[in-house]
């Protein structure tokens, strides 16, 4: 069921300064900020040779990492993503194991344009998983 990783997210407060040390401290390669309101979230991505790292900053009152960030002021690892062939079938497949589903279960169209899903951390070893399908 399990594909690759395709990125890792990290919350970020300030997403400006983030993106500086990814690019001029760390030699990575950086998108231009994206302001993704449906999401509730500006993202930069960082790509690597094998995968990507992908910065959020929240945007707007109503963000999902809003309270992530009240709890870890300076930032932390936020969720990461795995690539699935069939989000519902994996859906299905972990509901019938006890995970737990974040939201209302349907996948929802994610910052790449491809469907995802949300796990809850608790049922991860304190690991927000997003599915992505490819
Ligand atoms: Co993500």
């Amino acid at each position: 069921m399990l594909g690759r990783l395709n990125h890792v997210a990290i919350a970020v407060p300030d997403i400006a300064a983030a993106t500086a040390l990814y690019r001029d401290v760390m030699g990575a390669r950086v998108s231009q900020p994206q302001a993704l309101s449906e999401h509730g979230v500006t993202v930069v991505f960082v790509d690597l040779e094998n995968s990507r790292i992908e910065l959020l900053e929240p945007l707007g009152r109503e963000s999902p990492i809003a309270s992530f960030l009240e709890k870890n002021p300076s930032g932390g690892m936020h969720h990461i993503c795995y690539e699935v062939a069939d989000i519902r079938a994996a859906r299905d497949r972990l509901l019938k194991s006890g995970a737990r589903v974040l939201g209302d279960g349907e996948p929802k169209t994610g910052a790449h344009g491809k469907p995802v899903l949300f796990l809850h951390p608790k049922d991860f070893y304190g690991t927000q998983i997003e599915l992505e399908e490819v």
